[in-house]
């Protein structure tokens, strides 16, 4: 079969796991449903060569695109993530003791948690059509996984109001608080959802005034209807965010209730053999999937590792990232490959920072240096959360 068959180009247009694109369930479903993109083959630099001007252009677009879009990986923070959340979602069908419900990914951002929820939910969503089928009993399209992301300052009402663009819900511009919450159970419900993803959680405005507000609606949501709800964000549990929702049935801003699950994070790390050993996954996997007419195997991990670790700090955002616009540049200027010389031109100023601030407390006590195959004195891995 060919890939036109399967593959729209026009998809290339979009990037994937944007706001926008995965803020309706349109959407949503386009990621969830279209076929994988294919990776461009790896031409040699003699078929690179030979391609004429329209073949080389449309060539560069595909690979841009692609290296653009690298992933997901299943590095094992996903699949831990992975695993709690099949977990809770699986038991939660199954009658018997009421499960838990609400689950918290909570980690400094560019570690992965939008990247490892959404692949969940994409693949939630596919199997639920597959199993039941694209429309509900009573005639609704079945949409079994609901996602939103907050922006700053987003208020309760907001809140609602993201739910009802989802759904694309005809009443989702006008209309009382209290009105846009019954729109939104009503969406919920209609169409069978059964898990409601918050993403950027962190942005939910509050004032003390709103703390009750907010628990009762996500109480009632949680405590009313058949729905998983998955938050992430950044600091949650700092800023008392999911201790909002008690899952007993009570109201009240209980501190004693059965609380969310929540999940955490890590960067990877290289202090020790199992680490080192993810970290070089990490690279032969991405190595995998990069696509340079001079690239050999081991371009990665035979030389770059240390320095990839320094630059990043183990962030896999900031990686994805260095790699990415490495091989833009190896394009552009016909390198064909990574060296450290070429990677060393590229900026990542936005992603290292998040990745430097995120890390100045672990990195406090330890010297960082490039040696990966030592381990660090003071290593401050006995206060960081181990992978769920
Ligand atoms: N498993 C993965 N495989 C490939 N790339 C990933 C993976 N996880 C994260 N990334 C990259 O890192 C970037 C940041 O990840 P994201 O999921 O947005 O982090 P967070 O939500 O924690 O801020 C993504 O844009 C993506 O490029
Ligand atoms: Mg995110």
């Amino acid at each position: 079969m060919s890939y036109a068959q399967e593959w729209d180009p026009a998809r290339d247009e979009n990037p994937n796991l944007d706001n926008l694109t995965l803020s309706r369930k349109e959407g949503f479903r386009a990621l969830a449903e279209s076929p994988l993109r294919p990776k461009p083959d790896l031409l040699t630099l003699q078929q690179l060569a030979a391609l004429g001007e329209a073949e080389r252009a449309a060539y560069e677009k595909r690979r841009r695109v692609w290296h653009a879009n690298l992933g997901p990986i299943k590095t094992p923070q996903l699949e831990a993530v992975h695993e709690v959340l099949w977990g809770i979602v699986d038991s939660n069908f199954q009658g018997g003791k009421k499960p838990r419900r609400v689950v918290a990914v909570d980690a400094f951002p560019g570690l992965g948690k939008t990247t490892a929820v959404m692949n969940f939910a994409l693949e939630y969503h596919r199997r639920e059509i597959q199993r039941r089928g694209a429309f509900t009993d009573l005639g609704h399209e079945r949409w079994p996984v609901c996602r939103i992301g907050l922006t700053s300052n987003a208020g309760i009402k907001d809140f609602n109001k993201s739910i009802l663009e989802f759904y694309a819900h005809p009443g989702r511009t006008s209309g009382t608080s209290a009105l846009f919450v019954q729109r939104a159970l009503d969406c919920i419900l209609a169409c069978e959802t059964k898990i409601l993803i918050i993403d950027d959680l962190h942005f939910l405005k509050l004032t003390n005034k709103d703390d009750q507000e907010v628990s009762d609606h996500f109480n009632r949501i949680v405590n009313q209807f058949p729905v998983t709800l998955i938050f992430i964000g950044v600091e949650l549990e700092k800023h008392g965010l999911y201790s909002l929702i008690d899952e007993s049935g009570d109201t009240t801003l209980s501190q004693t209730g059965r609380r969310a699950t929540s999940l955490t994070m890590v960067p990877f790390d290289v202090d020790n053999d199992q680490h080192r050993r993810q970290w070089r996954q990490l690279l032969l996997d991405l190595e995998q999937q990069i696509v340079l007419s001079r690239m050999f195997a081991g371009m990665l991990t035979d030389g770059l590792s240390d320095y990839l670790y320094r630059r990043t700090t183990g962030h896999i955002g900031s990686l994805v990232t260095l790699i990415n616009r490495g091989c833009q540049r190896a394009a552009r200027t016909g390198t064909e490959l990574l060296t450290k010389k070429l990677l060393e031109e590229v900026k990542i100023d936005a992603a290292s920072k998040t990745a430097s601030k995120a890390l100045k407390a672990k990195f406090k006590h330890r010297r960082m240096n490039g040696d990966t195959t030592k381990d660090r004195a003071g290593d401050a891995s006995a206060s960081k959360n181990s992978a769920p």
